[in-house]
Parts: C-alpha cells; sequence; structure tokens
C-alpha cells in the first residue's frame, strides 16, 4: 500500500520504516531539511537499536522516500498518518499545535481518492472529530483561494486513531511483535484499509516468534482508542509508583523489594512486568500522558486522584537517591557524586525527563560536584546542552576522586565494570543502586558499602 508518515520523530520515523520494511511503498516527510538530508543517506536522527540497518536496506529496495514536501506527501499516499509532537505546555495539558498545522496542510493539499488519515500522535480524548474538523477547514480554505471550483473531495476521507505502543531501546523489536493492534474509528472503508496495512504484522511475517497465533487487532470507536493509550500508559506509571512505595516501605521494616515483587508478580492478576522499583520513571511518554489525563479529567470536573499521586510519589521517588547519599555521606558540599548512567532508560540517547536531570540540580544546589558516565551521552554529550555536570568518558574515570556513585540508568554494560577497582579509586566506596541492578554481594565483595531501594533485608 502507498502510505504516508508525516513526522519522523519517535514515532513516526520508526512506523515508516517499519511499515516499508513490511513491503509497503512509504514516504516520510519532515519540515527539517536538514533531517531530511540526513535520513535520504540512510542515517538515522535517533538512536534506536536495529533501525538505520533496516533504513539502509529499505532504501536500497527503493520502498522509502523522504521528503520535506507535503504536498508530495499527501499525493502520494493512500494512506496518511500523523505523527508529529504533542510536546506537554507548563500546564500539563498536550500542546496541539503541530498536530492541527499537519491536518490542516493535508486539507490543503487532497487531491482526490479516497484517503484514510491516521492520528499516530498521543493526541487529546476527541482530537479524532476535531482533526476531520481542521482537515475539512483547509479543505476549504482552498476551494475559496482556488480560481476555478475544485471537485467535491470533503467525503473522501476519514480519520482512525491508531495508538502505538513502542518502548524507546526495543521500538523496532515491539513493532513488529506487538501485543495488540488498536484501531478507532466508524468507518469500514478505512478500518478494512488499516488491516490489510498492518496484515503483514498481524501475521507475524517479521516476528521474532513467527509460530504465535496472529496478533489481536481490537476496533474501538475513536475516543476509545484514543482512551486506551492514555489509560495503558498511566497504568503502567501507576504500577511502578505502587511498587516504589512497596520499596520505601520495605526500606522501613526490612523487607526486600526485589523478593516482593517476584512474590506478588507470579500471580497472574497483577503479572512480573514493570515491577521495578528504583529511582522513578521519566522519558517521553509517562510524565506527559499521566499529566495529560489528570488534566482531561479536571476538564470534565473529576479529579484524578489515584493519577495524582501516581504523579507525586514519582516526584519524590527521584530524590531518593539524594536522601541515600545524605545518610551515607551526610553533608553532601564538596562532596563529589558519580552518576553511573543518564538517559532515562537504557538504550537510548534520550534525557527527556530523566530522573538524572533533577539528581544534577539538587546536588548542585546542595554544593557536590557531579560527575557522570553513559555508554551513550558520553560520546554524544555535546550535542545534548547538559549543565552542572563533568561527562567523562569511561567509568573508572568517574569513580576516579568520587566520594559514592549512583547507578541511575541500567545499561547492561554495568555489570561488567571493574569494580573492584573503581573502589580502589574512590573517596568512599559508597554505592547507591538506583536501580536495583547490581549483586548487593558482589558489590560488598568488590569493596562498597551498597545501598539499594527497598533492598535492606538481611538474609
Ligand atoms: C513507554 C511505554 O512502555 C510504551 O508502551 C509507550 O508507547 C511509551 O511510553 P518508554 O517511555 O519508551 O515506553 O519506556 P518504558 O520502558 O516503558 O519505561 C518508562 C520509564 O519507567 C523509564 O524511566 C523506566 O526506567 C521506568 N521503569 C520501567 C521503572 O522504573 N520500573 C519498571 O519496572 C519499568
Amino acid at each position: 500500500m502507498r502510505v504516508c508518515v508525516i513526522g519522523t520523530g519517535y514515532v513516526g520515523l520508526v512506523t515508516g520504516v517499519c511499515l516499508a520494511h513490511s513491503g509497503h511503498d512509504v514516504i516520510c516527510i519532515d519540515n527539517n531539511e536538514e533531517k531530511v538530508k540526513l535520513m535520504k543517506s540512510g542515517q538515522s536522527p535517533i538512536f534506536e537499536p536495529g533501525l538505520s540497518e533496516i533504513m539502509q536496506s529499505c532504501i536500497q529496495n527503493g520502498n522509502i522516500q523522504f521528503s520535506a514536501d507535503l504536498a508530495a506527501g499527501v499525493t502520494h499516499g493512500e494512506i496518511l498518518f500523523i505523527a508529529v509532537g504533542t510536546p506537554p505546555l507548563p500546564n500539563g495539558e498536550s500542546d496541539t499545535r503541530y498536530v492541527e498545522a499537519v491536518a490542516r496542510g493535508i486539507g490543503a493539499n487532497l487531491n482526490g481518492g479516497y484517503k484514510v488519515i491516521v492520528n499516530k500522535s498521543t493526541v487529546p480524548i476527541g482530537s479524532g472529530d476535531w482533526v476531520r474538523m481542521i482537515v475539512l477547514d483547509g479543505i476549504a480554505e482552498r476551494q475559496k483561494s482556488a480560481e476555478e471550483k475544485l471537485p467535491e473531495i470533503a467525503n473522501q476521507f476519514d480519520v482512525v486513531s491508531n495508538p502505538e505502543f513502542l518502548r524507546e531501546g526495543s521500538a523496532v523489536y515491539d513493532t513488529f511483535n506487538p501485543d495488540r493492534i488498536v484501531l478507532g474509528g466508524n468507518s469500514q472503508q478505512a478500518i478494512g484499509m488499516m488491516k490489510e496495512l498492518y496484515a503483514p504484522i498481524v501475521e507475524r511475517k517479521l516476528a521474532a516468534d513467527q509460530s504465535l497465533p496472529p496478533v489481536p487487532v481490537l476496533v474501538t470507536d475513536l475516543s476509545s482508542a484514543e482512551m486506551i493509550k492514555y489509560a495503558a500508559n498511566a497504568f503502567l506509571a501507576t504500577k511502578i509508583s505502587f511498587i516504589n512505595e512497596v520499596a520505601n516501605i520495605c526500606d522501613r521494616v526490612g523487607a526486600d523489594v526485589t523478593q516482593v515483587a517476584k512474590g506478588i508478580g507470579l500471580d497472574s492478576r497483577i503479572g512480573n512486568k514493570f515491577l521495578q522499583a528504583g529511582i522513578g520513571w521519566g522519558g517521553s511518554c509517562f510524565p506527559k500522558d499521566v499529566s495529560a489525563l489528570i488534566h482531561t479529567a479536571d476538564d470534565y470536573g473529576y479529579e484524578a486522584q489515584l493519577l495524582k499521586s501516581a504523579v507525586s510519589v514519582n516526584e519524590r521517588q527521584r530524590l531518593i537517591a539524594l536522601e541515600k547519599l545524605q545518610q551515607a555521606l551526610k553533608i553532601l558540599k564538596g562532596k563529589t557524586v558519580g552518576l553511573l548512567g543518564l538517559t532515562f532508560k537504557p538504550d537510548t540517547d534520550d534525557l527527556r525527563d530523566a530522573p538524572a536531570l533533577n539528581l544534577i540540580e539538587q546536588l548542585n544546589r546542595l554544593g557536590a560536584k557531579v560527575k557522570a558516565y553513559d555508554p551513550i551521552i558520553s560520546q554524544t554529550g555535546m550535542r545534548h546542552g547538559l549543565s552542572g555536570v563533568l561527562v567523562e568518558t569511561d567509568a573508572e574515570r568517574l569513580a576516579d576522586g568520587c566520594d559514592a556513585l549512583v547507578l541511575v540508568t541500567e545499561w547492561q554494560q554495568f555489570n561488567t565494570l571493574d569494580y573492584v577497582k573503581m573502589a580502589q579509586l574512590m573517596n568512599h566506596p559508597v554505592m547507591i543502586d538506583g536501580r536495583n541492578f547490581l549483586n548487593p554481594e558482589a558489590m560488598a565483595k568488590a569493596g562498597f558499602q551498597y545501598v539499594g531501594v527497598g533492598r535492606t533485608a538481611k538474609n
């Protein structure tokens, strides 16, 4: 099928590349010419395992193009994805101006032939109908300014909501191995075309395990599909805040949250995922989506108390490492603290809403010197505009002269560092494990005073 994806941020680029890889003829549109140039040369503007490789093979096979020309994209696609950002406004609401501009641009360029317009951006509930209205506005503006009468195109499109659930760091894997595909809309024709588009993925043609039964496709109305995205993210964020709260209680009573998580996770009603206690959730989705859902509820006169608590537990949790540093070192003024990891999670270069940023700010405020080593940021640090932290090139340089280390991001390679050497290089070998990632016994053996989150149990 001919597909146009507008916006080559995280969601747009991964969607475009993966659809091209599943055999469709895709054009990705972005108004940033520099980025278009980069992508045309086969380079991905984001760090995502496996993405550049697939991108390059699709370019070679000729089933993906990159362009800044929206009109060309709209002409090409029978399915038009809107995948531009909806960043949070200071009050927690989503900023939908980019979606609006794209919808207007689609309207201004629709040119006959039935099209499906797909909302892939995480948009406020009710946006499906709003996008339809904006597209119609775009068409009307063009009709008004056209010298000759244009053909009737107002009824030749439908809007579908198709939320994405991919995780950074495993976005390609998640796209080819989804738990479900959600399609919201009331046009049979549009839903039919979307099912055809996703057929290779539904039939697991590119899945890691092709013998699994087909991926469930859930068809709903527009608003329910939009709500599913928010509810899924809010649920997961709340699940993490829940286990973090349990971890804080474990710390006080002397229990081990990793064992507790195992014990409750074996209950199939609870499930074992997203029960990893630590220094809280961050990234581009959870904080934004939970705030937006609270805001929507507010707009309708409902106070989302549980979600507000999930946010406040998370805000407090982000400073748990600071509390533990103060317990171990007492005064932080004049001390040097080293952070292992900076990104909000491993296998990404994303620092958006990363707990490390709060920690750096607070440590600076208390007069501590902050250093960091991150497998990705240490290579690309300059472009992130980090301040208040000295980014080191390796873990041993980081440890040198530190009074404590804080493991902020659970990068796999932190499993194999030479901790004996690192402990020797430090002033005080204190290890605050903000992700409960390291083995406490091994750390003690390496010479560290080990402090996890909710792991005070004595075996
Ligand atoms: C999330 C959703 O998982 C995905 O479905 C949605 O499309 C976008 O938002 P992402 O933000 O990439 O994906 O990261 P995810 O792996 O879900 O982690 C989010 C945050 O929660 C990270 O800061 C992570 O460190 C934290 N987390 C996750 C925990 O603290 N504990 C856990 O058990 C799991």
